[in-house]
């Protein structure tokens, strides 16, 4: 769950200087692989539609922090493309230190922290939420290619030295409709 915090933040901090209105993106549902016991407890993700005139997909996270994380969290992300029948491995890796890329978020896209009770590093010990949180697709690069992807993302706290969880986000990429 704190991945995909850092994900969001982290991808809303690096892309807050773009702008496009060809896509949209939209999520279909997220799995949790595996996380460490020590810190987190009970992780939950969720896709559900906003409301009945909103049609767009939200995502629902939550879970219960029992050892607190400090500074230097590392996530990785590989992204698929789904290609030919299969999701294979798009060049595109990304390495992101999610605590120092929270704070300069903080000067940057603030969105998600509407949507969270999660106000950066380091990461309290207690339940966290993200609820109802709808992307900003248009603040993404343009001319990504069309497609379903899969991201899988990977968090590490303490330089790297603890495991907290893995899992992969599955979604598209298809063209806005205009009108
Ligand atoms: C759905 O959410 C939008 C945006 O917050 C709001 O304007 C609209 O009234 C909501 N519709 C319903 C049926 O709750
Ligand atoms: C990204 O990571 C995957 C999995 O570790 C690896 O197979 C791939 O070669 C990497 N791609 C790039 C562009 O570094
Ligand atoms: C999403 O989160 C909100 C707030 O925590 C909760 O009220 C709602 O039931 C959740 N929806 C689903 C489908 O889990
Ligand atoms: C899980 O976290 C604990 C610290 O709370 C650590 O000792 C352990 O090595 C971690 N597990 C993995 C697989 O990294």
């Amino acid at each position: 769950m704190y991945a995909i915090f850092l994900l969001f933040a982290s991808l809303g901090f690096v892309m807050a200087q773009f702008h496009q209105d060809t896509y949209v993106i939209e999520h279909d549902r997220i799995e949790i692989l595996k996380f460490n016991r020590s810190f987190v407890r009970r992780p939950d993700f969720q896709v559900l539609y906003f409301n009945d005139t909103v049609k767009m997909k939200a995502l629902n996270a939550s879970g219960y922090f029992i050892a607190p994380i400090q500074n230097k969290v590392k996530m990785e992300v590989t992204v698929y493309r789904f290609v030919g029948g299969a999701y294979r491995v798009f060049p595109i890796n990304v390495t992101l230190d999610g605590c120092n890329e929270n704070k300069r978020n903080l000067f940057g896209l603030q969105s998600i922290y509407q949507y969270t009770n999660f106000k950066g590093c380091p990461v309290p010990i207690g339940y966290l939420y993200l609820k109802y949180y709808l992307i900003e697709y248009e603040k993404f690069p343009p001319h990504v290619p069309y497609g379903k992807y899969k991201l899988f993302m990977e968090v590490h706290a303490n330089e790297g030295a603890y495991f907290i969880g893995n899992g992969n986000w599955y979604g598209s990429i298809v063209p806005k409709r205009k009108d």
